[in-house]
């Protein structure tokens, strides 16, 4: 019955979304400034696009393969249930379709006078955000608990075998990015207080993708020593962060938190112990193949190249990735960063510490990373562009890229965390929840100041 739980986690994010979607058409259908409008428009459309992806790609396939079939199969009064949501699945994609037509005017298909594309698009997100709720209410309360009755053992075994089957794309490490950027630019483009909950704790915590766990780990670290010649940096350090996860690591200087990092994307050879990533043994893999595995750093003091465009700063960070995907990697990075769009030309030097912190992570994204290894992104920066960067960070992490956050700044970090590990002179010494380490009492004095 996993499946179960899988489908009500899609449906909550779907609620999310639509719920954007409607405060979105509200907004349209009052009156509004053009260049608002502008930016809400193009809000509505990239909202189509993620669900058409999301839902058309991902959620509806999930539940056609098997799931309706058995059910179907096992109850008699089931039948006129399932053509009734199987018929939603068949018109959604038009409707949506329909949406990003409206919002997004294509070529060569005429477009409604100004207001009159207003009106037709408030009604069909509308209708749309209507339909969909009474299709997952059926769904939710009616179609699932008659499955649980009559579907047998081996219906259920077989409908989440189908399941993991198919990719999950709130959970699965191996989503396509493409999701987790889509939503990052929804994400980015909301105004705040109607943003897919990146802008309260509460809500991220919800956020978190409900199979994480349950999917598993993402990277193991075991036992592992790291050497600069005869200076042992690390002695046997072991953690784990799981798929979707913030996990913070803080430590005072010297502690050896720059090396574990430099060990896991492969810059700096382990002499002892193992790295796994997504179930695979990387230890000796070369750097460069773990990029295209899906590793990124994000080196301390940022490291931009000051004297380049930042652009081309950009473009250099896609290494890995086939020249076609250039332009559309570059987009993304932008729709997360407009300020990065704006001053593209400009060499990178001339960018604020604040700014070339985003160009750092910018240039990280831009070879899709599953995991994001962060070296003090916060260092340096004045206070209110620390908490920009925090949002940040939490925002990378709402998209289901999963983090491991080194920083000084323990307060901060820990807030966010959703695990913490304290790095002393080259071991663990204590981990725990980020509120938990907050509470600790040999955490407060030693990092926090109290
Ligand atoms: N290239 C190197 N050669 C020799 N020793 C090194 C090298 N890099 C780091 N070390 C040593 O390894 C230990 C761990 O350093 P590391 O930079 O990993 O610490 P850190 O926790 O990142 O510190 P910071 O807070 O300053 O960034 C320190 O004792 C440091 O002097
Ligand atoms: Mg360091």
């Amino acid at each position: 019955m996993r499946a179960l739980g899988v489908i009500e986690a899609e449906h909550r994010n779907m609620w999310r979304v639509t719920n954007a979607l409607g405060v979105l058409a509200d907004r349209l259908a009052g009156e509004r400034a053009a260049q608002d409008r502008a930016t809400d428009l193009a809000t509505v459309a990239l909202i189509a696009d993620y669900l058409e992806t999301f839902t058309e790609r991902f959620h509806h396939p999930k539940e056609s393969d098997l799931l309706f079939a058995r059910i179907r199969r096992r109850s008699n009064e089931a039948a006129a249930i399932i053509d009734r949501l199987e018929r939603d699945h068949e018109m959604s994609p038009h409707q949506v379709e329909r949406i990003r037509d409206l919002a997004r005017p294509v070529a060569g298909k005429p477009v409604a006078p100004e207001g009159e594309r207003a009106a037709k698009l408030v009604e069909e997100i509308g209708s749309f955000r209507t339909r969909l709720g009474e299709h997952m209410r059926l769904e939710e309360d009616v179609t699932f608990p008659l499955a649980r009755k009559v579907l047998t053992a081996e219906d259920w075994a077989d409908v989440d075998a189908s399941f993991d089957a198919h990719v999950d794309p709130l959970g699965d490490p191996h989503a396509p990015a493409e999701i987790a950027l889509l939503r990052a630019r929804i994400t980015a483009l909301l105004p705040a207080p109607e943003g897919l909950g990146g802008h309260s704790d509460t809500v991220v915590e919800k956020l978190t993708p409900r199979r994480a766990k349950a999917e598993g780990t993402l990277l193991a670290v075991s036992d592992l020593t790291c050497r600069y010649g005869r200076i042992e940096a690390l002695h046997g350090v072991s953690l784990e962060i799981g798929a979707g996860e913030l996990v913070a690591l803080v430590g005072a200087n010297g502690a050896g938190k720059t090396t574990l990092l430099r060990c896991i994307s492969g810059v700096q050879p382990a002499a002892v112990g193992a790295i796994r990533y997504g179930g695979q043994d990387i230890t000796r893999m070369r750097a460069d193949a773990r990029v295209r595995a899906g590793i990124a750093q994000v080196p301390e003091g940022r490291q931009v190249f000051g004297p380049m465009s930042i652009e081309d700063n950009l473009v250099m960070g896609a290494y890995t990735r086939p020249s076609s995907e250039i332009r559309a990697g570059l987009d993304e990075v932008y729709d997360l960063f407009p300020i990065l769009r704006e001053r593209r030309k400009l060499s990178a030097g001339t960018l604020s510490g604040g700014q070339q912190q985003m160009l750092a992570v910018g240039r990280a994204m831009m070879s899709r990373p599953k995991l994001l290894l962060l070296d003090e992104p916060s260092m340096g920066l004045a206070p209110l562009i620390v908490e920009e960067i925090f949002r940040i960070v939490k925002m990378l992490k709402e998209a289901g890229i999963t983090i491991l956050l080194v920083e000084q700044n323990a307060r901060a970090a820990l807030a966010v965390a959703d695990h913490a590990y304290v790095l002393e002179t080259g071991s663990v010494t204590l981990e725990g929840s980020g509120p938990e380490l907050l509470k600790n009492d040999d955490v407060r004095r030693a990092y926090l100041g109290m």
